[in-house]
Protein backbone atom coordinates (compact mmCIF):
# COMPACT_ATOMS: atom_id res chain seq x y z
CA UNK A 1 0.00 0.00 0.00
CA UNK A 2 1.24 3.37 -0.67
CA UNK A 3 0.19 6.42 1.62
CA UNK A 4 -1.88 8.77 -0.54
CA UNK A 5 0.23 12.91 -0.83
CA UNK A 6 -2.29 15.15 0.80
CA UNK A 7 0.44 17.93 0.47
CA UNK A 8 3.98 18.50 0.53
CA UNK A 9 5.21 16.01 2.55
CA UNK A 10 2.50 14.79 4.51
CA UNK A 11 0.57 11.94 3.58
CA UNK A 12 -2.87 9.91 4.20
CA UNK A 13 -2.56 6.83 5.30
CA UNK A 14 -6.50 5.20 4.89
CA UNK A 15 -7.19 1.77 6.34
CA UNK A 16 -10.88 0.80 5.37
CA UNK A 17 -12.76 -1.90 7.52
CA UNK A 18 -15.33 -2.62 4.40
CA UNK A 19 -16.98 -5.87 6.24
CA UNK A 20 -16.65 -4.44 9.96
CA UNK A 21 -20.45 -4.11 10.22
CA UNK A 22 -20.63 -3.18 14.17
CA UNK A 23 -18.93 -0.74 16.26
CA UNK A 24 -18.32 -1.00 20.12
CA UNK A 25 -20.55 -4.05 19.79
CA UNK A 26 -23.44 -1.66 19.38
CA UNK A 27 -23.15 0.69 16.39
CA UNK A 28 -24.59 -0.23 13.34
CA UNK A 29 -21.99 -0.04 9.95
CA UNK A 30 -23.67 -0.37 7.16
CA UNK A 31 -20.92 0.82 4.63
CA UNK A 32 -18.09 -0.15 7.06
CA UNK A 33 -15.65 1.96 8.26
CA UNK A 34 -12.23 3.16 8.22
CA UNK A 35 -9.11 4.11 10.73
CA UNK A 36 -7.07 6.80 8.93
CA UNK A 37 -3.08 7.39 10.08
CA UNK A 38 -1.38 10.61 8.43
CA UNK A 39 2.19 10.97 7.95
CA UNK A 40 4.24 14.69 8.37
CA UNK A 41 7.56 14.74 7.14
CA UNK A 42 9.29 17.44 8.33
CA UNK A 43 13.27 18.55 7.30
CA UNK A 44 14.30 16.80 10.85
CA UNK A 45 11.60 14.79 12.61
CA UNK A 46 8.71 12.84 11.14
CA UNK A 47 5.82 12.01 12.94
CA UNK A 48 2.69 9.68 12.61
CA UNK A 49 -0.56 10.93 13.95
CA UNK A 50 -3.00 8.50 15.33
CA UNK A 51 -2.98 4.52 14.59
CA UNK A 52 -5.15 2.14 13.94
CA UNK A 53 -7.45 -0.62 15.52
CA UNK A 54 -4.96 -3.00 15.79
CA UNK A 55 -7.09 -5.93 13.65
CA UNK A 56 -5.91 -3.54 10.81
CA UNK A 57 -2.09 -2.92 12.17
CA UNK A 58 -0.61 -5.24 9.37
CA UNK A 59 -2.63 -2.72 6.93
CA UNK A 60 -0.61 0.20 8.42
CA UNK A 61 2.80 -1.45 8.63
CA UNK A 62 2.20 -2.18 5.08
CA UNK A 63 1.63 1.25 4.55
CA UNK A 64 4.67 2.15 6.87
CA UNK A 65 7.75 -0.43 5.17
CA UNK A 66 9.41 2.61 3.53
CA UNK A 67 9.33 4.32 6.60
CA UNK A 68 12.78 3.72 8.13
CA UNK A 69 12.60 6.25 11.47
CA UNK A 70 9.37 7.47 13.37
CA UNK A 71 10.42 10.44 15.71
CA UNK A 72 6.80 10.79 17.47
CA UNK A 73 3.30 9.37 17.28
CA UNK A 74 0.74 11.67 18.24
CA UNK A 75 -2.51 10.46 19.79
CA UNK A 76 -5.23 12.47 19.34
CA UNK A 77 -7.58 10.32 20.95
CA UNK A 78 -7.52 7.12 23.48
CA UNK A 79 -10.21 5.08 22.25
CA UNK A 80 -8.56 1.92 20.92
CA UNK A 81 -9.43 2.19 17.28
CA UNK A 82 -7.06 4.64 17.07
CA UNK A 83 -4.59 3.76 19.84
CA UNK A 84 -4.92 -0.08 19.93
CA UNK A 85 -1.33 -0.31 17.35
CA UNK A 86 0.47 2.05 19.34
CA UNK A 87 2.16 -0.89 21.16
CA UNK A 88 3.17 -2.42 18.20
CA UNK A 89 4.21 0.78 16.16
CA UNK A 90 6.71 1.25 19.65
CA UNK A 91 7.85 -2.29 19.22
CA UNK A 92 8.90 -1.71 15.28
CA UNK A 93 10.08 2.17 16.11
CA UNK A 94 11.61 1.84 19.65
CA UNK A 95 12.82 5.41 19.73
CA UNK A 96 9.37 6.90 18.59
CA UNK A 97 7.82 9.11 21.57
CA UNK A 98 3.88 9.31 21.91
CA UNK A 99 2.47 13.15 21.83
CA UNK A 100 -0.38 13.52 23.69
CA UNK A 101 -2.21 15.44 26.83
CA UNK A 102 -1.70 14.39 30.28
CA UNK A 103 -5.30 12.79 30.39
CA UNK A 104 -5.02 11.26 26.89
CA UNK A 105 -1.49 9.71 28.32
CA UNK A 106 -3.43 9.11 31.30
CA UNK A 107 -5.64 6.63 29.92
CA UNK A 108 -3.12 5.39 27.03
CA UNK A 109 -1.26 3.90 30.19
CA UNK A 110 -3.82 2.23 31.98
CA UNK A 111 -5.70 0.79 28.54
CA UNK A 112 -2.58 0.09 26.81
CA UNK A 113 -0.02 -0.59 29.21
CA UNK A 114 2.42 1.72 27.86
CA UNK A 115 5.06 3.28 30.20
CA UNK A 116 5.40 6.88 31.46
CA UNK A 117 8.96 7.20 29.90
CA UNK A 118 7.36 6.36 25.93
CA UNK A 119 5.54 9.91 26.07
CA UNK A 120 5.90 13.59 25.61
CA UNK A 121 2.99 16.04 27.24
CA UNK A 122 2.02 18.53 25.20
CA UNK A 123 -0.07 21.74 26.72
CA UNK A 124 -3.15 23.08 25.14
CA UNK A 125 -1.72 25.33 22.48
CA UNK A 126 1.74 23.65 22.54
CA UNK A 127 3.48 22.86 19.34
CA UNK A 128 5.71 20.66 17.94
CA UNK A 129 8.60 21.18 15.36
CA UNK A 130 10.15 18.88 12.95
CA UNK A 131 11.25 21.04 10.71
CA UNK A 132 9.07 22.99 8.21
CA UNK A 133 6.32 21.63 9.87
CA UNK A 134 5.32 22.89 13.05
CA UNK A 135 2.27 20.48 15.19
CA UNK A 136 0.27 22.81 17.32
CA UNK A 137 -2.16 20.57 19.37
CA UNK A 138 -5.55 22.03 20.11
CA UNK A 139 -7.56 20.56 23.28
CA UNK A 140 -10.80 19.75 21.90
CA UNK A 141 -12.61 17.64 25.38
CA UNK A 142 -15.52 15.43 24.75
CA UNK A 143 -15.36 14.85 21.15
CA UNK A 144 -16.22 12.32 22.30
CA UNK A 145 -13.95 11.32 25.20
CA UNK A 146 -12.53 13.92 27.82
CA UNK A 147 -9.58 13.21 26.55
CA UNK A 148 -9.52 14.44 22.59
CA UNK A 149 -7.70 16.89 21.11
CA UNK A 150 -7.36 17.64 17.27
CA UNK A 151 -3.37 18.63 15.84
CA UNK A 152 -3.11 21.31 13.43
CA UNK A 153 -0.41 21.64 10.80
CA UNK A 154 0.13 25.69 10.59
CA UNK A 155 1.66 25.36 6.90
CA UNK A 156 -0.19 23.03 5.10
CA UNK A 157 -3.13 24.51 7.05
CA UNK A 158 -4.79 20.61 7.39
CA UNK A 159 -6.69 19.93 10.80
CA UNK A 160 -6.43 15.95 11.91
CA UNK A 161 -9.12 15.66 13.81
CA UNK A 162 -9.56 12.33 15.05
CA UNK A 163 -13.09 11.29 15.46
CA UNK A 164 -14.16 15.10 15.41
CA UNK A 165 -16.07 15.53 11.50
CA UNK A 166 -15.70 11.41 11.31
CA UNK A 167 -17.77 9.57 9.26
CA UNK A 168 -18.07 5.37 9.41
CA UNK A 169 -17.34 5.01 5.51
CA UNK A 170 -15.51 2.70 3.89
CA UNK A 171 -14.53 4.25 1.06
CA UNK A 172 -11.94 4.34 -2.06
CA UNK A 173 -12.19 7.97 -2.23
CA UNK A 174 -9.42 10.01 -0.59
CA UNK A 175 -11.58 13.46 -0.81
CA UNK A 176 -15.78 13.74 0.70
CA UNK A 177 -18.59 14.41 -1.54
CA UNK A 178 -21.14 16.40 -0.11
CA UNK A 179 -24.28 13.81 -0.78
CA UNK A 180 -21.99 10.55 -0.13
CA UNK A 181 -20.60 11.64 3.33
CA UNK A 182 -23.78 13.65 4.84
CA UNK A 183 -25.30 10.31 5.87
CA UNK A 184 -22.46 8.65 7.32
CA UNK A 185 -21.59 11.78 9.31
CA UNK A 186 -25.21 12.41 10.55
CA UNK A 187 -24.98 8.49 11.81
CA UNK A 188 -21.75 8.90 13.31
CA UNK A 189 -22.26 12.41 15.03
CA UNK A 190 -25.66 10.70 16.06
CA UNK A 191 -23.99 8.05 17.90
CA UNK A 192 -21.44 9.26 20.19
CA UNK A 193 -21.14 13.16 19.71
CA UNK A 194 -24.65 13.85 20.35
CA UNK A 195 -24.82 13.98 24.08
CA UNK A 196 -21.91 16.33 23.74
CA UNK A 197 -23.32 19.32 22.12
CA UNK A 198 -22.17 22.15 24.35
CA UNK A 199 -18.80 20.67 24.34
CA UNK A 200 -18.96 20.48 20.46
CA UNK A 201 -20.46 24.18 20.16
CA UNK A 202 -17.44 24.86 22.55
CA UNK A 203 -14.62 23.37 20.14
CA UNK A 204 -16.01 24.61 17.17
CA UNK A 205 -15.51 28.29 18.55
CA UNK A 206 -12.46 27.02 19.66
CA UNK A 207 -11.05 26.30 15.95
CA UNK A 208 -13.03 29.17 14.52
CA UNK A 209 -10.03 31.22 13.72
CA UNK A 210 -7.89 28.90 11.59
CA UNK A 211 -7.83 28.82 8.19
CA UNK A 212 -8.48 25.40 6.96
CA UNK A 213 -7.94 24.13 3.60
CA UNK A 214 -8.49 20.60 5.07
CA UNK A 215 -10.24 18.49 7.77
CA UNK A 216 -8.43 15.26 8.05
CA UNK A 217 -10.32 12.97 10.28
CA UNK A 218 -9.38 9.62 11.47
CA UNK A 219 -12.88 8.09 10.19
CA UNK A 220 -13.82 8.46 6.33
CA UNK A 221 -12.56 10.48 3.99
CA UNK A 222 -10.45 14.23 4.15
CA UNK A 223 -12.96 16.80 3.72
CA UNK A 224 -11.85 19.73 1.24
CA UNK A 225 -15.18 20.96 2.06
CA UNK A 226 -14.58 22.62 5.42
CA UNK A 227 -17.46 24.89 5.49
CA UNK A 228 -19.63 21.91 4.98
CA UNK A 229 -18.70 20.32 7.50
CA UNK A 230 -18.38 22.75 9.93
CA UNK A 231 -21.86 23.97 9.06
CA UNK A 232 -23.17 20.16 9.41
CA UNK A 233 -22.28 20.32 13.26
CA UNK A 234 -23.11 23.89 13.66
CA UNK A 235 -26.61 23.01 13.16
CA UNK A 236 -26.72 19.44 14.41
CA UNK A 237 -25.42 20.79 17.99
CA UNK A 238 -26.64 24.25 18.26
CA UNK A 239 -29.57 24.38 14.81
CA UNK A 240 -32.86 24.42 15.83
CA UNK A 241 -35.00 21.11 15.55
CA UNK A 242 -36.96 20.79 12.57
CA UNK A 243 -40.50 19.94 11.49
CA UNK A 244 -40.51 16.21 12.68
CA UNK A 245 -41.40 13.75 14.42
CA UNK A 246 -39.63 10.54 15.98
CA UNK A 247 -42.42 7.53 16.55
CA UNK A 248 -40.02 4.36 17.67
CA UNK A 249 -42.47 1.67 18.04
CA UNK A 250 -42.65 -2.29 19.14
CA UNK A 251 -45.68 -3.94 18.67
CA UNK A 252 -46.88 -7.65 19.73
CA UNK A 253 -50.72 -8.11 18.79
CA UNK A 254 -51.29 -4.91 16.56
CA UNK A 255 -53.08 -2.88 19.10
CA UNK A 256 -50.25 -0.32 19.18
CA UNK A 257 -49.24 -0.49 15.52
CA UNK A 258 -53.21 0.88 15.32
CA UNK A 259 -52.43 3.69 17.37
CA UNK A 260 -48.93 4.13 15.77
CA UNK A 261 -50.42 4.32 12.31
CA UNK A 262 -53.23 6.66 13.15
CA UNK A 263 -50.61 8.89 14.92
CA UNK A 264 -48.40 9.05 11.78
CA UNK A 265 -51.25 10.04 9.52
CA UNK A 266 -52.42 12.75 11.19
CA UNK A 267 -49.23 13.85 11.29
CA UNK A 268 -48.46 13.49 8.42
CA UNK A 269 -52.22 15.44 7.54
CA UNK A 270 -50.82 18.57 8.99
CA UNK A 271 -47.63 18.82 7.51
CA UNK A 272 -45.20 17.25 9.44
CA UNK A 273 -42.56 14.72 8.73
CA UNK A 274 -42.36 11.67 10.54
CA UNK A 275 -39.64 8.84 10.94
CA UNK A 276 -41.12 6.08 11.88
CA UNK A 277 -38.92 3.20 13.41
CA UNK A 278 -39.88 -0.51 14.13
CA UNK A 279 -37.95 -1.36 16.85
CA UNK A 280 -38.22 -4.95 16.95
CA UNK A 281 -35.11 -5.09 14.65
CA UNK A 282 -33.52 -1.75 15.96
CA UNK A 283 -31.05 -0.06 13.80
CA UNK A 284 -29.50 2.16 16.40
CA UNK A 285 -28.10 4.20 14.04
CA UNK A 286 -31.39 5.17 12.21
CA UNK A 287 -32.75 5.76 15.18
CA UNK A 288 -30.42 8.26 16.82
CA UNK A 289 -30.27 9.82 13.49
CA UNK A 290 -33.83 11.09 13.50
CA UNK A 291 -33.47 12.07 16.74
CA UNK A 292 -30.73 14.98 15.50
CA UNK A 293 -33.54 16.84 14.22
CA UNK A 294 -36.93 15.87 15.32
CA UNK A 295 -38.97 18.20 17.57
CA UNK A 296 -40.78 15.16 18.99
CA UNK A 297 -40.18 11.82 20.05
CA UNK A 298 -43.11 9.38 20.28
CA UNK A 299 -42.77 5.78 21.67
CA UNK A 300 -45.30 3.04 21.23
CA UNK A 301 -45.30 0.40 23.31
CA UNK A 302 -47.33 -2.67 24.04
CA UNK A 303 -47.45 -3.92 27.94
CA UNK A 304 -45.56 -7.43 28.43
CA UNK A 305 -46.67 -8.44 31.97
CA UNK A 306 -46.79 -5.50 34.50
CA UNK A 307 -44.06 -3.27 32.24
CA UNK A 308 -42.85 -1.67 28.99
CA UNK A 309 -42.02 -3.85 26.06
CA UNK A 310 -38.27 -4.57 26.73
CA UNK A 311 -37.35 -3.07 23.01
CA UNK A 312 -39.20 0.24 23.85
CA UNK A 313 -37.37 0.29 27.03
CA UNK A 314 -34.32 0.04 25.03
CA UNK A 315 -35.20 2.80 22.80
CA UNK A 316 -36.21 4.80 25.53
CA UNK A 317 -32.65 4.16 27.22
CA UNK A 318 -30.94 4.99 24.27
CA UNK A 319 -32.95 8.33 24.08
CA UNK A 320 -32.18 9.24 27.17
CA UNK A 321 -28.54 8.39 26.66
CA UNK A 322 -27.87 10.17 23.40
CA UNK A 323 -29.84 13.65 24.91
CA UNK A 324 -31.31 14.78 21.63
CA UNK A 325 -32.45 18.40 21.50
CA UNK A 326 -36.28 17.31 21.49
CA UNK A 327 -38.21 19.53 22.73
CA UNK A 328 -41.73 17.41 23.42
CA UNK A 329 -41.86 13.50 23.98
CA UNK A 330 -44.94 11.04 24.64
CA UNK A 331 -45.92 7.97 25.00
CA UNK A 332 -48.72 5.69 23.10
CA UNK A 333 -49.45 1.82 23.50
CA UNK A 334 -51.90 -0.68 25.03
CA UNK A 335 -52.16 -2.85 27.60
CA UNK A 336 -54.08 -6.21 27.97
CA UNK A 337 -55.61 -6.35 31.67
CA UNK A 338 -52.83 -3.63 33.65
CA UNK A 339 -49.79 -2.35 34.15
CA UNK A 340 -47.65 0.36 34.70
CA UNK A 341 -45.49 0.36 30.96
CA UNK A 342 -46.63 4.82 30.68
CA UNK A 343 -44.70 5.27 34.05
CA UNK A 344 -41.94 3.45 33.75
CA UNK A 345 -41.26 4.50 29.94
CA UNK A 346 -41.92 8.00 31.81
CA UNK A 347 -39.42 7.21 34.55
CA UNK A 348 -36.73 6.37 32.49
CA UNK A 349 -36.07 9.75 30.36
CA UNK A 350 -34.77 12.32 32.90
CA UNK A 351 -32.10 13.62 30.61
CA UNK A 352 -34.54 14.68 27.86
CA UNK A 353 -35.19 18.05 28.68
CA UNK A 354 -38.81 18.01 27.20
CA UNK A 355 -42.43 18.48 27.75
CA UNK A 356 -44.07 15.49 27.99
CA UNK A 357 -47.53 15.98 26.04
CA UNK A 358 -50.19 13.61 26.81
CA UNK A 359 -49.82 9.69 26.85
CA UNK A 360 -52.05 7.40 25.10
CA UNK A 361 -52.77 3.81 26.66
CA UNK A 362 -55.78 2.10 25.75
CA UNK A 363 -56.79 -1.23 26.39
CA UNK A 364 -57.00 -3.66 23.70
CA UNK A 365 -57.66 -2.94 20.63
CA UNK A 366 -58.17 1.11 19.80
CA UNK A 367 -61.69 2.14 20.08
CA UNK A 368 -63.19 5.20 18.42
CA UNK A 369 -62.66 6.36 21.16
CA UNK A 370 -58.94 6.10 21.79
CA UNK A 371 -58.17 7.01 18.13
CA UNK A 372 -59.81 10.49 19.10
CA UNK A 373 -57.16 10.63 21.98
CA UNK A 374 -54.74 9.74 19.19
CA UNK A 375 -55.94 12.71 16.82
CA UNK A 376 -56.11 14.83 19.95
CA UNK A 377 -51.94 14.12 20.45
CA UNK A 378 -51.38 14.61 16.99
CA UNK A 379 -53.42 18.23 16.98
CA UNK A 380 -51.52 19.11 20.47
CA UNK A 381 -47.92 18.81 18.88
CA UNK A 382 -48.71 20.19 15.49
CA UNK A 383 -49.68 23.37 17.19
CA UNK A 384 -46.75 22.96 19.43
CA UNK A 385 -44.09 22.42 16.47
CA UNK A 386 -46.37 25.76 15.04
CA UNK A 387 -45.70 27.86 18.44
CA UNK A 388 -42.19 26.68 18.47
CA UNK A 389 -40.75 26.71 15.02
CA UNK A 390 -42.45 29.66 13.85
CA UNK A 391 -44.87 27.93 11.47
CA UNK A 392 -47.79 29.30 9.57
FE1 LIG B 1 -12.90 6.57 16.62
FE2 LIG B 1 -13.68 7.52 19.74
O1 LIG B 1 -12.86 6.51 18.46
Amino acid sequence: MKPVKLSDNVFFLQINHFNRRLFDSLIPLPEGTSYNSYLVKGAAKTALIDSVDPEKREVLFDFLKDVATLDYLVANHAEQDHSGSIPFVLEKYPMAKVVTNPKCKEFLMSHLHIPAEKFIEVKDGGTLDLGGKTLQFIYTPWVHWPETMVTWLKEDRILFSCDFFGSHLASGAVFSEENIVHDPMKRYYAEIMMPFRASILGNLEKIKGLDLAMIAPSHGPVHKNVDFVKNLYQNWAGGPTENNVLVAYVSMHGSTFVLVNRLVSRLQEFGIAVEKLNLEQIDEGRVAMAMVDATTIVIGTPTVLMGPHPKAVYGAYLANLLKPKAKYVSVIGSFGWGGKALETIAAMIPNLKAEVLKPVMVKGLPTAADLAQIDELAALIAEKHKVLLGLK
